[in-house]
Formats: C-alpha cells, sequence, structure tokens
C-alpha cells in the first residue's frame, strides 16, 4: 500500500456498513483528492451519489476479502463495531489490505464492559465503582449492598440496549435476571453492575495508531426517543458538536487523565488501540469520569463530525493504520453542526418498512444542510425507509440555536407521514447560549 506522504497515488477506499455513519464517512472521503474509487458495503439509498455500493453484509468477512482483491482495494474503512469484534481488521491485516480500526484484541474495549472497567482499574482511569458477575445470585448481593440508584449492564454487545438505569433494587434485580435469561445472547454471559454517576454527558472522539494520539473534536447526542429526553433509549436521535461543556481545561483532562492512559495501557498489556476512540463521558463534580468506550464513530456524532471537518479525511485515517498520526493535524470548521435523526414512527419498537419518503432534494438544498441517509432503500428513483433510523439532517451554525433552526427548517421541507424526530435536538446547548448572552 502508498505511504501517506505519497499524496501523488490516489487509492481505492472501501468503507463497510450500512447506516448515517457511513454515509457521512462516505461524503467525506468522496471528497478526498486522494480517493481513487470509493465503494460502501453494503451501502444505504443515499450512499449511491457518493460511492459505488457493493451487496456485502458487514459481517460477510469472506466476501469483503475477496472483493478487496477482485477490485483492488487499497484500504478500507470499517464503520460499525460488531466486525471490528469479530476481527475484520485482523482478517484484512493477514491478508494484505490496510484496515482502519482496531484488532478483534483491541475492540474489546467496546466488545466487553467488563475488559474496559478492569482497565481503568489497573491503569487508575476515572470511571463508576464497578463489580463484574457471571452468575445471578452474587449480582444480588452486590445490589443489595450498594442499593439504589445503580446501573446495570450486560457484559457484551447489546445494540445500546443492554443498559439499565435502576432506580430501585428491585429493578436493578429485574435486570439482572434479563440479563442471565439469555435476553442479550452471548452479550449477557456476564454482568457489570456500576455506581450511578450524576452530571452531564459529552462524547470526546480521539484518532489513536497505538502510540500516538490525534485529538479530534468533541459531541453530544440525545440517546431518548422523546422530547425533553424522555421515553425510551435508541441508537440516537440527535447530536451537536461541540459539546459547550467540554471547554479546554476538561479537554486536556480528558486527554491526561482517560485516554492517554488507556492508550499507553492497551500497548502495555499487548493490544495497541488503532483507530478512533470515542470515550462516552459524565462530567461529574468530581471532573469527568468514563462512561464507556466505543471502538467506532459514534452515529449520529460521526455526522456532525464530518460535517465540521475542514482537513482531508483518508489521510487521518491512514496515519491511524500506519503509525504516523504525529505527521498529522485536523482542521476544524469553527462552525457547530447540529443533526436531526428522523425515524420511522414506532422506533424504537415496531415500525413500518418501505414507506415512501419524498421532497429529500429540497432539503438538501437548504442552504449549509446536507441529509445523510440511514435505513433507506433506492427503489425506482424513489427513496423508502427501510429501517428505525432514517436519515440524518445535519446543519451548519454560527450558533447551536442557528444551526437548530435550519435543520428543523429541512427537517419541515421533507414529505414523510410514517416519520417522525424530535424536535429538541441541542435544547442543552441552547440554554447554555441564552444564559451566556443574557
Ligand atoms: P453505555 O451503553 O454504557 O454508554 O450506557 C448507555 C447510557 O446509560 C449512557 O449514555 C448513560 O446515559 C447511561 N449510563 C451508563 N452508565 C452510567 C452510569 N454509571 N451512571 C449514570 N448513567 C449511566
Ligand atoms: N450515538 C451513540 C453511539 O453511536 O453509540
Amino acid at each position: 500500500m502508498a505511504n501517506s506522504n505519497e499524496i501523488d497515488d490516489v487509492l481505492n477506499v472501501l468503507v463497510v456498513g450500512s447506516g448515517g455513519r457511513e454515509h457521512a464517512l462516505c461524503w467525506a472521503l468522496a471528497k478526498s483528492r486522494r480517493v481513487g474509487d470509493l465503494y460502501c458495503a453494503p451501502g444505504n439509498g443515499g450512499i449511491a451519489n457518493v460511492a459505488r455500493r457493493v451487496n456485502l453484509n458487514a459481517n460477510d468477512t469472506d466476501g469483503i476479502l475477496l472483493m478487496c482483491r477482485d477490485v483492488n482495494i487499497d484500504f478500507v474503512v470499517v464503520g460499525p463495531e460488531a466486525p471490528l469484534v469479530d476481527g475484520l481488521v485482523d482478517r484484512l491485516d493477514a491478508a494484505g489490505v490496510a484496515a482502519f480500526g482496531p484488532s478483534a484484541a483491541a475492540a474489546q474495549l467496546e466488545g466487553s464492559k467488563g475488559f474496559t472497567k478492569d482497565l481503568c482499574d489497573r491503569y487508575d482511569i476515572p470511571t463508576a465503582a464497578y463489580g463484574r458477575f457471571d452468575n445471578e445470585s452474587d449480582a444480588k448481593s452486590y445490589v443489595q449492598k450498594q442499593g439504589a440508584p445503580i446501573v446495570v449492564k450486560a457484559d457484551g454487545l447489546a445494540a445500546g440496549k443492554g443498559v439499565t438505569i435502576a432506580q430501585t433494587v428491585k429493578e436493578a434485580s429485574i435486570a439482572i435476571d434479563k440479563i442471565f435469561d439469555g435476553q442479550f445472547g452471548d452479550a449477557g454471559h456476564e454482568v457489570v453492575i456500576e455506581e450511578f454517576l450524576h452530571g452531564e454527558e459529552a462524547s470526546f472522539f480521539a484518532l489513536v495508531d497505538g502510540e500516538h494520539i490525534l485529538e479530534l473534536e468533541t459531541a453530544q447526542d440525545h440517546k431518548a426517543v422523546g422530547d425533553g429526553d424522555t421515553g425510551p433509549n435508541t441508537g440516537g436521535m440527535g447530536a451537536y458538536s461541540p459539546a459547550p461543556v467540554m471547554n479546554t481545561d476538561l479537554r486536556a483532562r480528558v486527554m491526561a487523565e482517560i485516554i492517554r492512559p488507556t492508550v499507553e495501557g492497551m500497548a502495555k498489556d499487548g493490544a495497541p488501540y488503532k483507530g478512533v476512540l470515542y470515550a462516552g463521558l459524565m462530567i461529574t463534580d468530581d471532573g469527568p469520569k468514563l462512561i464507556e468506550y466505543n471502538v467506532r464513530f459514534g452515529d449520529p456524532e460521526c455526522q456532525v463530525l464530518m460535517t465540521r471537518l475542514d482537513s482531508d479525511l483518508l489521510p487521518l485515517l491512514m496515519a491511524s493504520q500506519d503509525g504516523t498520526l504525529d505527521k498529522v493535524s485536523a482542521t476544524w470548521k469553527t462552525e457547530v453542526a447540529l443533526s436531526v435523526v428522523m425515524a420511522s414512527k414506532g422506533y424504537p419498537g415496531p415500525y413500518e418498512k418501505g414507506t415512501l419518503i419524498r421532497n429529500i432534494d429540497a432539503a438538501n438544498k437548504v442552504d449549509q444542510v446536507t441529509v445523510f441517509h440511514a435505513g433507506t432503500a433506492l427503489e425506482g428513483g424513489k427513496i423508502r425507509a427501510t429501517g428505525g433510523r432514517v436519515l440524518n439532517v445535519t446543519a451548519l451554525g454560527t450558533t447551536v440555536a442557528e444551526a437548530q433552526k435550519r435543520a428543523y427548517g429541512a427537517v419541515d421541507q421533507i414529505k414523510w407521514p410514517s416519520g417522525f424526530c424530535r424536535r429538541d435536538i441541542g435544547w442543552r446547548a441552547i440554554e447554555r447560549e441564552e444564559a451566556e448572552s443574557a
């Protein structure tokens, strides 16, 4: 593969995944002067505008390996966590294909909550106090001893559904039963029980190459389905970047107390981390604490990060893969980006599939707005909804309030009777802006 310093070469790039995150990654990579042919497997109804779609599932490792050989892929960008935890990057590596993302061993940072808690314990990384249990009765006696509120988590990947914030010991007990009853399959062989942390949540992103760290930007998302952050949790109903709570001092603390010890610890433990490290943080009265790591870009956080990124994305991702992150830097727009997720009515519960969406073009024409697709399919020139989270209407603005106004202006152009969105994405940041200007 070409060295990232040889800027004259163009590379054939494959993005793996099908969500709004992957649309945003393809959109950013399509602008790169270093990208030759850009492919996405499997992609979605919007990605065809920026990349060639390949009919391969993100978990079809053998298919992806064959495709890389057949069309001479030089670099693979893996979007979602599941193929990373399953070792896609290890397989590509063994086949001589350079890929962005962690090895299976390093992806344990997301693949096992217990793994990450033990790492925090070993390297003094601030996080909620916890216990790890492989049976119900020990888990329940720990809960009895600690009292509520308390947080119960399935150890493994559970698509964001494995976490219960229990307000009572009884609720915690029910959550423990559910996990050991097999509700989360393999993810539920073990449970992590944590102290409930109070504070404001924020997300912090960094690129890592095993040794060097390139700090990216911050974001905040809205996980709950309903306005005012009410109702069940989802994959994320909207996000904005930067996170106003993350001032310079806090960012420096996060790097020094959380990110750097993690990267050094992983290297010391023989599983050097490469890829994007996404820290979910709680900003408590005692400072920042790690809630969890993800080993991929957030969705929809990626959409707001890519909208703000001014640098060419490809050399940054390549530097993470080839160990030269100390030689690159990233520049960002000073504007705020905000993304509103439009979802199928019923989500995160059951919803109708195949409903028709019209007028996305008009939304895309709104000044400073980009509509990323998630669960959509293009059929006979028409866009239909195929998933829970369907569109990410993303806008830039000089303030969060301005970005929000633009995003909802574009949302209102879209004609989709079977869809809905939250109407208050960014509310906390806007309150802060209003308080600061008062
Ligand atoms: P996780 O999948 O671990 O990020 O948890 C999902 C969500 O649950 C987080 O974004 C937080 O809102 C919440 N959460 C998880 N752990 C804690 C904790 N220890 N204290 C308070 N809230 C938590
Ligand atoms: N939006 C949260 C996540 O990607 O995990």
